[in-house]
């Protein structure tokens, strides 16, 4: 029998330039969808890169494979070194926090006890300290609390500790999903779409919560749309579009891709990928056009799948 509680180190901190994450040849296959494909991806300490491209271009399944939700029909993801292993808590324990795009809080606990789910990878009370509740057990859940106040104060969510996480307004609501991220001592914090539905100064604030983050050493994979942001804020940009890696590099690089502006305008191009299939959609649409009212219409569109829900 044990009374111990344990409070399990971080893991150590990446030399500044070291690899955190390296993606190779990742791909998702969805029965006939293949929504991630050949993605090689690599994050450095110290690093804020960024992952754009248009509505389902497979960035949110990317990171899904990244985080052990999704088990990527190809592929490898190294994080620092090691295969990581596809469970979720697994890979939160060996370094990688996320936020999601579709906030995930438990919207009846409090602010604090949010955050404070958050560090349960760190933590370990051994059976009997739970349920004794001896000084050990306290000790822990004290350096716990003091640990989450002091996130919510980064964030700027202390004053708001006690309140129901559902009465936060939502751009506070994802300023609290990264607190409860951070409460597991990543070195590496992905975020989706971080600033969605945030207001011009909202999304400021968060921009200097990224460069705060990274100065911490944590480095940093941020999906947005947000363009401003994401030149801002990245090291580095890497595009994807239609589930492949289109480009990658700096911003300026990024920017001035020509590919990059069509694929963002809606206007597909000579050798991007998915351009034949994108072609082949329009004959179909184009030839039903021509033939339509000699038969009974048929909804031709639709082809896109449901939205995952649980991501
Ligand atoms: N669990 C799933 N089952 C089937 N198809 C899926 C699943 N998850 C995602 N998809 C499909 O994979 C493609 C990529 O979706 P994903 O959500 O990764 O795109 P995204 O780049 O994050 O888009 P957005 O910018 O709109 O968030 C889409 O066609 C989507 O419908
Ligand atoms: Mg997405």
């Amino acid at each position: 029998m044990t009374t111990d509680t344990t409070t399990f180190a971080a893991p150590r901190p990446a030399a500044p330039g070291e690899p955190v994450l390296e993606a190779r040849g990742v791909t998702m296959r969805f029965g006939g969808l293949t929504a991630v494909r050949g993605v090689d991806l690599t994050v450095h300490a110290s690093e804020i890169v960024g992952l754009i491209g248009p509505n389902g271009a497979g960035k949110t399944t990317f990171f899904n494979c990244l985080t052990g939700l999704y088990v990527p029909t190809e592929g490898e993801v190294r994080y620092k070194g090691a295969v990581l292993p596809p469970k979720s808590f697994k890979v939160t324990a060996a370094g990688i926090a996320r936020t999601f795009q579709n906030i995930r809080l438990f919207a009846n606990m409090t602010v604090l006890e949010n955050v404070l789910v958050g560090r349960h990878t760190r933590t370990k009370e051994g059976f009997w300290s739970a349920v004794l509740r001896g000084p050990g057990f306290h000790r822990a859940e004290a350096a716990s609390r003091a640990r989450a106040m002091e996130l919510l104060d980064f964030v700027g969510l202390a004053a708001k500790a006690d309140h129901l996480a559902r009465n936060l307004p939502y751009g506070e609501q994802r300023k609290l999903e990264i607190a409860r991220a951070l409460a597991s001592e990543p070195g590496l914090l992905l975020l989706d779409e971080p600033t969605a539905g945030m207001n011009p100064q909202e999304t400021r604030a968060t921009e200097e919560l990224v460069f705060a983050i990274r100065d911490m050493g944590i480095a940093v994979l941020v999906i947005e749309h947000d363009m401003r942001f994401i030149f801002n804020l990245c090291d580095r940009v890497a595009v994807l579009v239609q589930g492949e890696k289109l480009i990658e590099g700096d911003s300026a690089t990024v920017q001035g891709d020509e590919r990059v502006v069509a694929a963002y305008l809606g206007e597909p191009f000579e050798g991007a990928p998915g351009a034949e299939e994108a072609a082949e959609v329009r004959e179909a649409e184009a030839h039903a056009e021509a033939t339509a009212g000699q038969a009974p219409a048929e909804p031709t569109r639709d082809a896109v799948p449901g939205k995952e829900t649980d991501r």
